[in-house]
C-alpha cells in the first residue's frame, strides 16, 4: 500500500514526481506529498485527499530532485499532517511499509526531545534519520534500518546532498536507469515511458541514486549488482481510451487477457510440466479476487487430474501449519505480485519443501522472485482497485495449468474469446444494476464452479458500489440465509452448469416465494424457459464448456458490479478505504 517515487536529473522533478503519483495512485489515495531540493533549499508540501489536490502546490516548483508519496494509510487518520513526506530537520522522507516497532522507537526519540508532529509510524524513520546523519545520508539510512522491524520501502533526501538515499525490506522499490537522470518507483507502471531499463531492489539492498549513477549496496554497505530489465510498462497504454473509468475499459480488456495468457503459457509449457511431474497435491493460495480464483483453480485440477486439492487465502494459510511436502504444488495467485499475505504463503510452502508456482499479472514482483516457476497472466496493467481482466486471466492461467497437470488436451480458448467479446459487448444488464443499487443487500448464489464465481461477484459489487450481499452456495440458502430474505433484497443466481441447473432453479423459487427479487445469468436452455415469465432479470449468457463458463458469468458479475457503482454515484476505480496492492499485513 502507498505508492512511493524519486527522481534526480534534467528535467523537472516536480512534473515527474506529480505524473509518477497519478499512476501509482491506485496503491493509495487517501493523501499525498512531496519533498524536493530548489536552490539548495529542502522543501515539503502534503495534502489530504487525491493526488490531484498536490498539483497547485507543485505546479510552479523547479527542481531537479525529487520525491513523493500517495498513501493508503494504516497508522493515523487521512490528513495533511499524517500524510508523507515526514521531515526532520534537513532530511526528509517517504515510507511504504509498515514499522513495527515504532512505539518503542518513538519513546526513545522523545526521551531524545525529537517532536512529533504526526499519528504516524513513518515520522519515526525521519527522527532516526535525523539522528544518524553525521554528514552522509548513505550511513545514516543504514544505521536506521538497522534499527526497523517491519517493512519498509524508502527514499530519503537532505539538502546538503545531490542523491536520493533508498532501502527496502519486504516492500516493493525499484530503479530506473535513465540517461542524464535516474527514478525510484514503487513499481513499473509509476516509470512507464520514462526509462528503458529497470532493476528491482532486492531486500536488506540500500540505494544510492544520483542523476549520473546508481549505485546498490548490502546491509553492510558493501557494492552489489542486481539484474537490469526492460521496463516493460515502456510500451503500455495506460489512457482511459475514451471510457469513463479503467474498471470499464479494463472489464472491456477481458477477452485480450483470455487471449494473451493462452499465448504467454506458451513459453513455460515445458519448465512447467516439468515442474509438476511428480505432484500429487495441489494447494491454490491468494487473497481477496485470486481467492476466487484459487477456488475455481481446485476445482480445475481436482475434476482433471483427480488429485486432491485445497483452495485457502494467504492469510489463513500462512498461520495454519499446513501439511506439505516436496510433491505438493502451491499456486500462489496474485495479480500484483506483492500482496504480503500471498508472498509469505509462497515463502512458508518454499520452506517445506513445495514446489512453488506464482500466477501473476505482474512480471518483476516479489512472487516471480521466490517462485521455481511463474505461469503468466497476460491481462497488462490493471489500473482500477477492483481485478477485472486479471481475474479472468488468473483462470485462463489456472484453466491451462490444471490441463497441463493431468496431462489433458485443452480446449482451445480462441472460442471463448469470441463469446468474452460477444458478452462484453452485448450484455445488457443496466435494468437490473437500477434495482441492485436501490436494494438492502444483494446476494450472489450458485453452485460448484458457479459458486465460485457468486463470491466474486459479490465482492465485486460490495467493493465498488456498497451495496452489502454475500456469496452463498445456492444449495445452503435455505439452511440460514433464507432469512434475510425480503422484497428489499435482490438475490443473483449464476447457473451454468446443466447437471446442477434443476436444483439451483429450486433455490430461485424458494426467494421468490419469499418475495425476495430475482435474477439469473445462465446459458442453460430449460432454465431461460422455465424462468423467463417468472422473472423480468434473466440474462442469457453464451453457451460453451462447462469448465469456461465462469470466463462468461465473470463478466457479466463485473458489468453488474461497474454500472450499479455508476448508478450510485460512486468513483469505482478508487472505491472508499482500499488500495489495490495490499503489502501490509
Ligand atoms: O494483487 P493481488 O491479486 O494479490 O490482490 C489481492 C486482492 O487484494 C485483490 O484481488 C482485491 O480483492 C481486489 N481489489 C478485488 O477486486
Amino acid at each position: 500500500m502507498c505508492g512511493i517515487i524519486g527522481y534526480t536529473g534534467r528535467r523537472n522533478a516536480s512534473e515527474i514526481i506529480y505524473q509518477g503519483l497519478k499512476r501509482l495512485e491506485y496503491r493509495g489515495y487517501d493523501s499525498s506529498g512531496a519533498a524536493y531540493l530548489a536552490d539548495g533549499k529542502l522543501s515539503v508540501v502534503k495534502k489530504e485527499g487525491k493526488v490531484e489536490k498536490l498539483l497547485p502546490l507543485l505546479k510552479d516548483v523547479k527542481s531537479s530532485l525529487g520525491i513523493g508519496h500517495t498513501r493508503w494509510a494504516t497508522h493515523g487518520v487521512p490528513s495533511d499532517t499524517n500524510s508523507h513526506p515526514h521531515r526532520s530537520g534537513n532530511i526528509a522522507v517517504v515510507h511504504n511499509g509498515i514499522i513495527e516497532n515504532y512505539a518503542e522507537l518513538k519513546g526513545k526519540l522523545i526521551s531524545d526531545n525529537y517532536k512529533f508532529v504526526s499519528d504516524t509510524d513513518s515520522e519515526v524513520v525521519a527522527h532516526l534519520l535525523n539522528k544518524n546523519y553525521s554528514g552522509n545520508l548513505l550511513e545514516a539510512m543504514q544505521k536506521t534500518v538497522k534499527m526497523l522491524k517491519g517493512s519498509y520501502a524508502l527514499i530519503a533526501i537532505c539538502d546538503s546532498e545531490n542523491r536520493i538515499i533508498a532501502a527496502r525490506y519486504k516492500s516493493p522499490l525499484i530503479l530506473g536507469y535513465g540517461s542524464g537522470e535516474n527514478y525510484l518507483a514503487s513499481d513499473e507502471p509509476a516509470l512507464a515511458g520514462l526509462c528503458e531499463t529497470i532493476s528491482i531492489l532486492q531486500d536488506g539492498d540500500i540505494a544510492e541514486v544520483s542523476s549520473e549513477s546508481i549505485k546498490i549496496y548490502d546491509e553492510n554497505l558493501t557494492p552489489v549488482s542486481r539484474e537490469v530489465f526492460p521496463n516493460l510498462a515502456v510500451c503500455c497504454d495506460l489512457g482511459l481510451d475514451n471510457c469513463p473509468h479503467y474498471m470499464l475499459k479494463e472489464l472491456r480488456e477481458v477477452p485480450d487477457s483470455v487471449r494473451f495468457t493462452e499465448r504467454a503459457f506458451e513459453g513455460i509449457r515445458q519448465k512447467l510440466s516439468a515442474i509438476l511431474s511428480d505432484v500429487n497435491r495441489a494447494v491454490f493460495v491468494g487473497c481477496g479476487t485470486a481467492y476466487h480464483a484459487a477456488m475455481i483453480g481446485k476445482r480445475y485440477a481436482e475434476s482433471f487430474a483427480r488429485i486432491p486439492c485445497e483452495a485457502e487465502t494467504g492469510g489463513e494459510f500462512r498461520y495454519k501449519q499446513p501439511v506439505i511436502d516436496g510433491r505438493t504444488a502451491v499456486f500462489a495467485i496474485s495479480q500484483s505480485g506483492e500482496t504480503a499475505d500471498t508472498v509469505e504463503a509462497a515463502r512458508l510452502a518454499l520452506s517445506l519443501g513445495a514446489k512453488v508456482v506464482a500466477v501473476t499479472n505482474s512480471h518483476h514482483s516479489e512472487l516471480t522472485r521466490i517462485a521455481h516457476v511463474v505461469v503468466p497472466v497476460a491481462a497488462g496493467p490493471e489500473i482500477c482497485v477492483a481485478a477485472t481482466k486479471s481475474y479472468t486471466g488468473q483462470v485462463a492461467a489456472l484453466y491451462l495449468t490444471a490441463n497441463l497437470l493431468a496431462k489433458r488436451q485443452p480446449e482451445k480458448l480462441d472460442k471463448v474469446y469470441d463469446l468474452c467479446k460477444k458478452t462484453v459487448a452485448e450484455l445488457n444488464i443496466g435494468s437490473l444494476a437500477q434495482v441492485c443499487a436501490k436494494a438492502r443487500g444483494v446476494y450472489f448464489l450458485g453452485r460448484d464452479l458457479d459458486y465460485a464465481v457468486a463470491v466474486e461477484g459479490s465482492l465485486k459489487l460490495k467493493e465498488v458500489s456498497y451495496v452489502p450481499g454475500e456469496g452463498y452456495p445456492s444449495g445452503e440458502l435455505k439452511h440460514g440465509t433464507l432469512a434475510l430474505i425480503d422484497e428489499e433484497t435482490v438475490s443473483v443466481f449464476i447457473i451454468c452448469d446443466d447437471l446442477l441447473a434443476d436444483k439451483s432453479v429450486n433455490a430461485v423459487e424458494q426467494v421468490r416465494s419469499r418475495g425476495g427479487k430475482t435474477a439469473v445469468f445462465t446459458n442453460v436452455d430449460r432454465v431461460i424457459e422455465k424462468l423467463r415469465s417468472e422473472t423480468p432479470y434473466v440474462f442469457e449468457l453464451p453457451r460453451c464448456d462447462k469448465y469456461l463458463s465462469p470466463l462468461l458469468s465473470a463478466i457479466a458479475v463485473q458489468k453488474l458490479a461497474y454500472q450499479t457503482a455508476v448508478a450510485l454515484g460512486r468513483d469505482p476505480d478508487k472505491p472508499r478505504n482500499l488500495a489495490k496492492s495490499v503489502t501490509v499485513e
